[in-house]
């Protein structure tokens, strides 16, 4: 045997023992809390695979616990249709209501007495994850219930999650559901930080796991520190009779199963984990929302069913949303970066669901009528799943004889501008874009951001101050910048350094293609892709400028609103000012000699969905298509003209244009067409 495949077999058999190893320090941290080694020591066992992998990435496992600390990015979630679908739960606020669900199991049983598995509800996302041979294959959200996303690749960095199973009684092919999570411990923390860094704070741990869920970048899913409950296995003649049994030997596979499920002799038994629950919640670290009350006999569960939208065999008691009485001293108003009102409550400090509150939303001006709810009222605040609690009610015999009703205000706080308030919106906005202060410091913002300019050294936290030192007040002023290297050292935490990389980065802007350019104006619904369109149709800014409204509307995929929004943008003299200053100083005001080149009408009139993993990405491969002159969709109907076929392509957009009689091409066939 030659030296080098000496190596590589050793390579291999210690990436295998490795994984192997590290998987089980895992299991000891994450699930039994009951570490072995030193985070040091565990540290140094990954980066010696994560180098060998790298080295041999002929070796590297779809389930290395490498995996783990992400990497992977999904540009596009997949859309993948459920085994099983994934029902909702009938729910109940009341203890009647449970009596009557106990009454209906009875009757339909024919039993005197239930036994019911008391679970927490997990107030998280949930999640279906499909095993096989002991392996992590998939994992699928929600969705509406029928169809999901693939979110397999952040799955994998939740380290509570098993990749490989390690147990001999494991059905081959089974699907485990339950509901990821983040702890409230890990959501102050990313909140606290991001108030440091002054970004719009996280509303609450749901709505950042399902955040972080579906971000394309696995490592920062795996900086989030996601965890994953497990209540419920699926799968075709399992090994179980009871549910508690299910759950058991879940958790004996390796799966995080809460201990804290009980098993119920009978209603009253339900009614006592309930009550229990209500106070002990506020000691967990994460949220629940309720209780989810279970037939425990797979056999009784079979005999009750379904209903078209959920089980008869379990529902779910929520905890109603906790109040408090305290007084509204005063009524303010924010401006957000979009102009938008936001009128907020600023109360007498009071403790609700173990915070001090001193602040509630009021949401907009509807409400505030709706409620009459006046400075100095009494009010009732409720906190539901947000971090801002709600006003939900005035107790008017506390009222002042001498209040008055609200008037809400007429002109912006910040730039003293009419508010307006368009037909059947709920919100007033200020009409002032490039004139007030937290309007023009989110444009900036937008202009600078990784998907616009890219000027990665200007965050929010720069602009803020370069705006507070009058030194960028519009976006024409950033391109004046390297005028005022003096003025920009003189402003505190700006070193020689920082203030290179802010120039060299704003210099470097201006190679950033004309597509993005159009984009980071941050024109009303022009997003990214349709300043691509626009882009790719007008090719330069001076086009676009002599296109009517009604040649706007033209462009394929461009309704009338955008249109309308573009020509409007266009017609103000102070953009056109604007653009030719930029142009000027350099920017790219047309597409590229290569973009312009590699375009054709070789496509025209044709549609195609591409689906699976291809050599080059999907962007690339949209790109090319769009380029000449064809059209991507994201599902097959009879117009569509081909299925571009992928390694992985899920099985039923296979059926689907067979049975349509739609030709299936390769990655190559497509190439061919367009002469590549
Ligand atoms: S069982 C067919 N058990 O609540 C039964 N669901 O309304 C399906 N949830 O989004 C669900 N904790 O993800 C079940 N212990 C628990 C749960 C739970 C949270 C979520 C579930 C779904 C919703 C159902």
């Amino acid at each position: 045997m030659d030296l080098f495949s000496d190596e590589r077999d050793r390579a291999k058999q210690r990436i295998a023992g490795l994984s192997k190893e590290i998987e089980e320090h895992n299991y000891r941290y994450y699930q039994l809390a009951e570490p072995v080694i030193s985070d040091f020591e565990f540290d140094q066992l990954l980066e010696e695979l994560l180098r060998l992998e790298k080295q041999f990435p002929e070796f590297l496992d779809a389930n290395s616990p490498s995996q783990r600390v992400g990497g992977g990015i999904t540009k596009e979630f997949e859309s993948i249709k459920h085994r099983y679908p994934m029902l909702s739960l009938g729910n109940t606020y009341s203890k009647e209501e449970l009596e009557e669900f106990d009454q209906r199991v009875r009757k339909g049983l024919g039993v005197e007495t239930v036994n019911y598995v008391c679970e927490l509800k997990y107030d998280g996302v949930a999640i279906g994850i499909r095993y096989s041979n002991g392996e992590l294959v998939q994992a699928v959200t929600r969705g509406d219930g029928v169809q999901g996303d693939d979110v397999t690749t952040n799955i994998r960095t939740i380290r509570s999650i098993p990749l490989k199973l390690n147990a001999n009684n494991i059905p081959n092919d089974f699907e485990i559901r339950g509901e990821v999570l983040m702890s409230r411990i890990t959501f102050n923390k990313i909140n606290a930080d991001k108030e440091k860094a002054g970004e719009a704070l996280l509303a609450n741990p749901r709505n950042s796991a399902a955040g972080t869920l579906k971000m394309q970048d696995s490592k920062v899913v795996a900086s989030r520190k996601l965890d994953c409950y497990l209540y419920g296995v699926l799968g075709n003649s399992l090994p179980f009779t009871t549910h508690m049994e299910s759950l058991e030997a879940a958790r004996s596979w390796g799966f995080r199963v809460p201990e804290l499920t009980r098993l119920a002799h009978g209603l009253q038994e339900v009614f006592d984990f309930i009550e229990h629950w209500q106070i002990a919640r506020k000691s967990l670290d994460f949220d629940i929302d309720g209780v989810v009350v279970k037939v425990n006999s797979y056999e009784q569960q079979n005999a009750l069913g379904f209903t078209a939208k959920a089980p008869r065999w379990a529902i779910a008691y929520k905890y109603k949303a906790e109040q408090v009485v305290t007084k509204l001293l005063s009524i303010t108003y924010q401006v957000g970066r979009t102009g938008a009102i936001t009128p907020v409550a600023n109360l007498e400090p009071v403790q609700l669901a173990g915070t001090t509150v001193k602040r509630a939303s009021l949401h907009n001006a509807d409400i505030i009528a709706k409620l009459d709810v006046r400075e100095g009222d009494t009010v009732y605040v409720e906190k539901g799943g947000e971090i801002i609690p709600k006003i939900v009610g005035v107790d008017i015999s506390k009222r002042n004889i001498d209040s008055t009703p609200h008037q809400y205000i007429a002109n912006c706080p910040e730039c003293g501008t009419a508010l307006v308030r368009g037909e059947g919106e709920a919100l007033h906005y200020c009409p002032n874009e490039d004139g007030c202060p937290p309007q023009i410091k989110g444009k900036l913002e937008h202009f600078v951001s990784r998907r616009a300019m890219n000027i990665d050294s200007l965050g929010e936290e720069t602009i803020g101050l370069l705006f507070d030192k009058g030194l960028v007040l519009q976006i024409r002023d950033l391109y004046e910048l390297h005028k005022h290297r003096d003025k920009l050292l003189m402003i505190d935490r700006m070193a020689e350094k920082s203030v290179n990389n802010l120039l060299d980065g704003i210099e470097l802007s201006k190679q950033v293609p004309f597509e993005r350019v159009l984009f980071a104006f941050g024109i009303r619904h022009v997003g990214e892709t349709t300043a691509k369109k626009l882009a790719h149709h007008f090719q330069s800014m001076s086009n676009l400028f002599n296109a009517g409204e009604g040649e706007l509307a033209d462009v394929p995929e461009v309704g009338a609103v955008i249109a309308h929004s573009v020509a409007e943008w266009i017609s103000n003299p102070q953009h056109k000012e604007l653009i030719h200053y930029l142009t000027e100083s350099g920017l790219q005001m047309q597409l590229s000699e290569e973009a312009l080149s590699l375009r054709s009408d070789t496509l025209a009139g044709k549609t195609f969905v591409i689906s699976g993993v291809f050599s080059r990405s999907r962007d690339e491969i949209k790109n090319l298509i769009e380029q000449n002159g064809g059209k991507n969709v994201g599902s097959i109907s009879g117009k569509t003209s081909y299925l571009v076929a992928g390694d992985n392509m899920g099985p039923e957009k296979r059926t689907k244009a067979e049975k349509l009689g739609i030709p299936i091409i390769t990655e190559n066939d497509l190439m061919n067409m367009i002469n590549l």
